[in-house]
């Protein structure tokens, strides 16, 4: 791969060597295969296609200052793949199966990995489906799973660099007792008109409410939001957003940082008392935010200096990713290490 120009990834598809696979199907579910081809073929009547049974993860794997490819809280993601699952009634991955195939997918496409210092990582994006015919809106009875994965760069343009961010009124991501809070497709088929649109004028992406009052945030497009005011990490707590796993680790690393954690309900208006801002997520990382307006209401909130990332936001960025590329003491034993 000596031709690739890693540091000037997008983070979208590229074409890598193998995917991996397994079927449920008559109760059980199948060997994980290796598979060359990129598409899939299914029945007309699969309930992924129809009933939106599906359901999708995301996660790392990085090449370290020591040449060896870690994969960042894969058992993580292999829970949070059951979650999904369970919420749209899929049979669910067996977490040893989810595990073996990230590890097999990410060996079998060794040369795709970036090499240590580009900043690039190798994206895996497992996925479920329903593929057993219903035309009644019922679960199927067979399943396929698969992962593939892509070298990527930074989710927004911009890399560890401040964004500015929308808040809409006029649509909702995901109802309080909806699917907000699962990793289906239909939560960002939902969010597509806003974000098309954010992007349209001008903004990264969208910062959706709380669909029921209007008033607290939720989530920060394909990312969890977070604020620093003071000594305090802040992170809305809602039955409707996906439980990150970067957040997660952001919090732990912010706590053993000395930093007071608060996982609560956070008002928009007090956008206007916070320090630092941002979002994170696996693709997204940590993206500061130095704007935030608020289309309808046409308030306009700025953090810091614009174009500049805050202090703490920069300590958090560069403690995870250390971790994450084996610069920094693993202590929580967050990596996998593929052998
Ligand atoms: N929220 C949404 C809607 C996402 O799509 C993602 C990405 O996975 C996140 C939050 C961040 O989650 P994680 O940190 O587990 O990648
Ligand atoms: C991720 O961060 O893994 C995501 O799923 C975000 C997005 C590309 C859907």
């Amino acid at each position: 791969m000596e031709n690739l120009n890693w540091a000037e990834l997008p983070f979208g598809y590229f074409k890598t060597d193998y995917n991996v696979r397994a079927y449920f199907k008559n109760g059980k579910w199948s060997e994980l295969e290796a598979c060359t081809d990129e598409t899939i073929t299914m029945h007309m009547a699969a309930t992924c296609l129809h009933y939106g049974q599906q359901a999708f993860e995301g996660l790392k794997a990085f090449r370290g200052v020591d040449g060896k490819i870690r994969m960042f809280r894969l058992e993580e993601n292999a829970k949070r793949m059951v979650y999904s699952a369970n919420g749209v009634k899929m049979q669910p991955v067996p977490e040893d199966l989810f595990m073996e195939a990230c590890k097999k997918v990410v060996k079998l496409n060794e040369k795709f990995v970036p090499p240590h210092g580009t900043g690039a990582s190798l994206y895996l994006r497992p996925l479920l489906i329903g593929t057993g015919g219903q035309v009644g809106v019922k679960p199927a009875d067979e399943y396929t799973f698969m992962v593939f994965v892509c070298p990527v760069g930074p989710y927004f343009k911009t890399g560890f660099k401040p964004v500015k961010m929308q808040i809409v009124r006029d649509f909702d991501r995901a109802a309080p007792l909806g699917t907000g809070t699962y990793k289906v497709g239909g939560n960002y088929a939902a969010s597509l008109q806003a974000s098309v649109r954010s992007q349209a004028e001008g903004f990264a992406t969208v910062l959706f409410l709380d669909a029921k009052e209007k008033k607290y945030i939720d989530e920060a497009g394909p990312a969890n939001f977070f604020a620093i005011k003071g000594n305090e990490y802040i992170t809305p707590k809602s039955s409707s957003i996906l439980r990150s796993i970067t957040n997660m680790s952001l919090r732990e690393l912010a706590a053993d940082m000395g930093l007071k954690v608060t996982e609560r309900s956070v008002a928009v208006e007090e956008l206007a008392d916070f320090e630092e801002v941002g979002a994170c997520g696996t693709a997204a990382v940590i993206t500061p935010i130095d704007e935030i307006v608020d289309r309808e209401l046409k308030t306009v909130y700025k953090f810091g200096e614009e174009g500049v990332a805050g202090k703490v936001s920069t300590q958090l960025y560069e403690r995870l990713t250390g971790i994450q590329k084996g610069e920094v003491e693993d202590k929580f034993n967050w990596n996998t290490i593929v052998e």
